[in-house]
């Protein structure tokens, strides 16, 4: 039997100033000090702009520094964009690749996010790769045939446990305050799983972390986390504050 350890990441997307979060940072390190387990991977996403000050406040602790998305390029002419080898040179172990936010906002496809999650595999960087349907495709039944295209289209070749995790986001559960039930959660985590036998063979597959992000709060946390394929969080709204996301992580240990 495979044990998979718990993954929560707090996404902070476009939200903070330096001393927002350096207080929020301080105030999560102190909280998980506490904590007496190392069995949660923790990771925190602040926008770029954070990325010096969070780093320091986080710097010798458990907590892993992610940046929110890079550029497929190592170098170039590309205003206003981030690459894997600079998400790395900031201090980061982790990047997050094809949010749905970029998918929609940024006109991000597979084939790009690939290249993307390609980039950061190659600079060493861990990628969270996103996936998830829309309201539309759910209804219309579409949920498994969107979800198999986006794991075919967007995971490298080179993915495997120890340096990807798939974050399941259905869009219609991103900062709604409605969430997916956990048995929803649970069949499409386990359709996932199914899928990365396909890519990657089945012990790999069973290795793999899977975690559910949209709404997580410390309410349903301890339901959705806690079911079988659901191996953690990508937490966003709760994220930011440090109480709640406290006890998200609480809810995996
Ligand atoms: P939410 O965001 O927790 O605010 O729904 C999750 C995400 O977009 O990663």
């Amino acid at each position: 039997m495979v044990t998979r350890r718990s993954f929560v990441a707090g996404n902070w997307k476009m939200n903070g100033l330096k001393k927002d979060g350096l207080s929020l940072a301080k105030s999560l390190v102190s909280k998980v000090k506490k904590l007496d387990n190392s069995n949660v991977e923790i990771v925190i996403c602040p926008p770029f702009t954070l990325l010096a000050t969070t780093g320091s406040a986080l710097k010798g602790t458990k907590i892993k520094l992610g940046g929110q998305d890079c550029h497929f390029s190592n170098t170039g002419s590309h205003t206003g964009d981030i690459s894997a080898s600079m998400v790395k040179d900031a201090g980061c172990k982790y990047v997050i690749v094809g949010h749905s936010e970029r998918r929609i906002n940024h006109r991000e496809g597979n084939d790009i996010i690939k290249k993307k999650a390609e980039a950061a595999l190659l600079n060493g960087l861990t990628i969270i790769l996103c996936i998830g349907e829309t309201l539309n495709q759910r209804i219309t039944k579409k949920t498994q045939t969107v979800i198999r295209r986006q794991i075919v289209g967007s995971l490298p070749k080179s993915s495997r446990s120890k340096n990807t995790i798939i974050a399941y986001e259905p869009i219609w559960a991103i900062g709604t305050g409605k969430t997916a039930t956990p048995s929803q959660a649970q069949e499409i985590h386990k359709f996932i799983r199914y899928q990365l036998v396909k890519c990657i063979g089945p012990s790999e597959s069973k290795k793999m972390r899977i975690v559910y992000g949209g709404s997580v709060k410390p309410e349903n946390a301890k339901a959705l986390l806690g079911q079988p394929d659901v191996d953690g969080g990508l937490i966003g709204g709760a994220s930011l504050v440090s109480s709640d996301f406290f006890s998200i992580i609480q809810s995996c240990s």
